[in-house]
């Protein structure tokens, strides 16, 4: 047996000397020293010597096996440094290249805007309220003053769902929805999705808007003027140029819509803006007593303001970006500016 272990040390020893590839001193490590390995398979046979000899032998064959590790263990670590220094002298790691970059996902322009607008109107004392975009009729049009065959509905191109529901065109339904639940005062904004039938440089089919209604008793049109003003100022900057002018909703009375100076053209003129100078971001007025009708509130005793402002329009302005339509374009190129 003594014998044998020798020749099985000089045949791993001779072998081992043999190869150069990690996977064929891996290979001969299992053929010797593995679980079937040649010398374990020799050690089996252990028990059919006399007994005195068993601790010598035994002894012996751990000394063997301890060698071959040893050696297998350090012909593994030679081979596996050759070739790293192989692999380095040939070029394929170039250790002064930039690390791999996560890619981090982060909020949409317009969710940043929107973000914005309900903090500012929040701190001002306005509670955010949300509503369905697959809307009644009635809570979109009839209940805004706008009967059925009122020419103002071909203000909004209307997506129809059915004859009585709609794709909510504006975020005014709300007013009717918050006012049904509760009494006067009201301060309350919502944020929210829009359809119409509508598409260029200015208009998009989904769109985003605010709406804000400000219910309570001696409410003025100066009110609606100096919050209107004082968002303004807060959104952009003190010194942006706004104008109010006199226009017609058929739930306001009187009503204005609120323009602000082209940041594309500074007041110029340029193809956002129509070449007029000014762009448009929202509709406002005093709530007209019909509405207040059809929520049981009495208009001798309460009056109040609503506006509501297109969310892109505002993002176009601060970000100074000339077509609406690549805030729904996805496109990782403009998304990732923000
Ligand atoms: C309205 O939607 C009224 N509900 C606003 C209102 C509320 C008036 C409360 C009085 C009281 P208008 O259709 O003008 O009004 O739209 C309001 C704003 O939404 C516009 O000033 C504009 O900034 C934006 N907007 C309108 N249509 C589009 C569109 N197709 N794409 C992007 N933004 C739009
Ligand atoms: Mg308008």
């Amino acid at each position: 047996m003594k014998d044998k272990l020798q020749q099985l040390l000089e045949k791993a020893t001779q072998a081992l000397a043999d190869s150069n590839l990690i996977d064929e001193v891996e290979a001969l490590r299992v053929r010797f020293l593995g679980r079937k390995g040649e010398i374990t398979t020799l050690l089996k046979t252990l028990g059919t010597l006399p007994a005195d000899q068993r601790p010598a032998m035994g002894q012996l064959a751990n000394e063997i096996k301890e060698k071959l590790h040893n050696r297998f263990e350090e012909a593994r670590q030679k081979l596996a440094q050759t070739a790293r220094q192989q692999q380095m002298a040939s070029g394929t790691i170039d250790i002064t290249l930039p690390g791999r970059q996560q890619f981090h996902g982060h909020t949409h322009p317009t969710s940043l805007v929107i973000d914005d607008i309900t903090s500012i109107f929040t701190r001002m004392g306005f509670n955010i309220a949300r509503g369905p975009e697959v809307e009644l009729d009635y809570y979109n049009f009839e209940a805004l003053n706008i009967p059925k065959d009122h020419p103002a509905r071909q203000m909004q191109d209307t997506f129809y769902v059915s004859e009585d529901v709609v794709l909510r065109t504006h975020t005014s339904p709300m007013q009717i929805r918050v006012m049904e639940k509760q009494e006067p005062p009201v301060f309350v904004i919502v944020p929210g999705k829009v359809y119409r039938c509508d598409s260029d440089l200015t208009h998009t089919p989904m769109f985003h808007q605010v709406e804000g209604l400000m219910v309570d008793t001696r409410i003025t049109f100066s009110d609606l003027k100096g919050v209107l003003t004082d968002f303004l100022h807060l959104f952009f900057n003190p010194k942006v140029k706004v104008r109010f002018r006199p226009s017609y909703f058929p739930f306001t009375e009187p009503s204005a819509e609120v323009d602000i100076a082209c940041v594309i053209c500074h007041g110029k003129g340029c193809r956002v803006c129509s070449h007029t100078g000014w762009l448009e971001i929202l509709g406002c007025g005093m709530v007209d007593p019909a509405v207040y009708k059809f929520v049981n509130y009495d208009p001798e005793k309460v009056s109040g303001f609503a506006f509501g402002m297109g969310v892109e329009r505002l993002a176009m302005l601060r970000y100074g970006i000339d077509d609406l339509r690549l805030f729904f374009g996805n496109d990782i190129r403009f998304l990732q500016q923000f």
